[in-house]
This record gives C-alpha cells, structure tokens and sequence, in this order.
C-alpha cells in the first residue's frame, strides 16, 4: 500500500507549512480532487477558461498552478500559458504535462511589471498567507488593460444548501479524502479554510483595494465556488 504523509497546515497559513502541506498532497492531488468535487472540477476550469477569455498570442500567468491541471485547460485556447506555484513537490507531480512551470511565490512574484495579458488563480488565493499582497503582486504583473480572474471556493447562496454543504464539507470531506489523498489531513485543513474564507462581496472589496477595477463576481455550483473578476486600469 502507497504511504500517506500527514501535514497540515493551520489558518494562519505560514508559507513553509502550506508549501510542505502540497507537496504531501501532490501525488494524488488530481485524482482527490476530481472525486471530491464529484468530477464539478472540469465545469470549474472550464468556466474560469470562458472568464479568462485567453486569444491566440497572449501570455497568461496561472498562479498557484500546483500540478498545472488549471493551465493545461488554460493552454486549450491557444494563448501561452505559465504556470507558478512555491510546491515544487506540486510542480513536479505535473512535470509531465506539456505547460512551462516556474517555481515563484504569490507575494514576491519572479516576473517583471506589466508582463501578462491575464492573471489568474485557481484554488490557490485562499491558501496564501497575505492575500492583499498577493493581489496587488498579481496587478503589478498584468498589462495596463489586462484581466484578472479569481476562481475560489466561495460561501453557497441558498440558505438550506449551505447549511447542507458546511455539514458536508465538516463531515464528509476529510473522510472521503482519507480513502483518496496521498496527504488527507490536508482536506480537514481545506473544509476549515473554506469556512473562514471571505464571502463574494468581501473578497470583491479587498481585490478593489488593491487596485484593480471593475470588480464583478458570478457565482458556479450555488456558490460553493465564485469566479471574480477584475482588469488593470490604463491601456
Ligand atoms: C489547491 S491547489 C490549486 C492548484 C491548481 N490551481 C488547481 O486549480 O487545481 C493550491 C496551490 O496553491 C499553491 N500556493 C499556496 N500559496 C502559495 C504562494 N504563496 N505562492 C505560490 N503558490 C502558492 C500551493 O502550493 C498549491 O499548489
């Protein structure tokens, strides 16, 4: 039987902790994922690629990419796409994916200003220590006009439903991770920072003041996960 390893990190989400608690989650972090989100993943990706808009030509920046599983979707329209994130255990997991990898942390990005077409992070922001800065690290790097996409788990709209999914997600999860993670202890850590997570609006402020303009939000899946949007003012 494969070894788990048992690494978690707390909410106040030190960088060490969180960077060690993928790289245990690495091995199976597709495959974890796609079984507990009952395989709504896919729409996920699929939806923040519909928001990104990415045309042949541009240079998009996936940010926290972990295996690349989001850039590979990303890279469907053509544009180039690069995928960053601090696991190098996560980077390496997806090695064998066709997409350029660059080890970099969120809050000191390795990129000069006004580089990419787009910016955009899948799952990742929540799991970051200081979220303002890394917005305003995310604007510095995208093009005057360029966009912004957020795609995060999110707090559910419908009353009864959310009470239903904060059970599940208390629950449930960790225990379905059990059967599935190569590092389960890491999916108690992801139900308690998805209920301390900003809501939609919240999160829209915060990415407003940080600079970027015409912050807006569509919710997927009820809410459990919110797309928000924004672009770098300037042309
Ligand atoms: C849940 S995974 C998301 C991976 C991928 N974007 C996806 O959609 O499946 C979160 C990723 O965020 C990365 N991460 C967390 N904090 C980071 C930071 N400060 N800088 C770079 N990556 C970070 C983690 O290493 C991890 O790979």
């Amino acid at each position: 039987m494969a070894k788990t390893q048992s690494v978690r990190a707390s909410l106040d989400k030190q960088p060490h902790e969180v960077a060690s608690m993928f790289d245990g989650v690495a091995r199976r972090y597709d495959l974890t994922n796609t079984v507990i989100s009952a395989g709504q993943d896919r729409y996920w990706r699929w939806m923040t690629r519909r928001a990104i808009a990415p045309r042949p030509g541009e240079q998009i920046l996936d940010l926290a990419a972990g295996t690349g599983v989001s850039t590979v979707e990303l890279g469907k329209s053509g544009a180039w796409c690069v995928a960053a994130d601090f696991s190098r255990g996560m980077l390496a997991a997806g090695r064998f994916r066709a997409v350029p990898m660059v080890a970099g942390d969120a809050m000191a990005l390795p990129f000069a200003d006004n580089s990419f077409d787009a910016v955009t992070i899948s799952f990742g922001l929540r799991n970051v220590a200081d979220i303002d800065l890394a917005m305003r690290e995310m604007l510095r790097v995208t093009k005057p006009g360029g966009r912004l996409v957020i795609c995060e788990f999110s707090t559910p709209v419908i009353p009864v439903f959310k009470t239903v999914y904060m059970e599940y997600l208390m629950k449930a999860l960790p225990r379905v991770a059990r059967a599935v993670s190569s590092n389960p202890d890491a999916y108690v850590y992801l139900a308690e920072s998805i209920r301390a997570w900003p809501n939609q609006r919240q999160l829209g402020r915060r990415a407003a003041d940080a600079g970027w303009a015409g912050v807006k939000w569509r919710n997927l899946t009820g809410g459990v996960v919110a797309l928000h949007r924004g672009y770098k003012l300037g042309s």
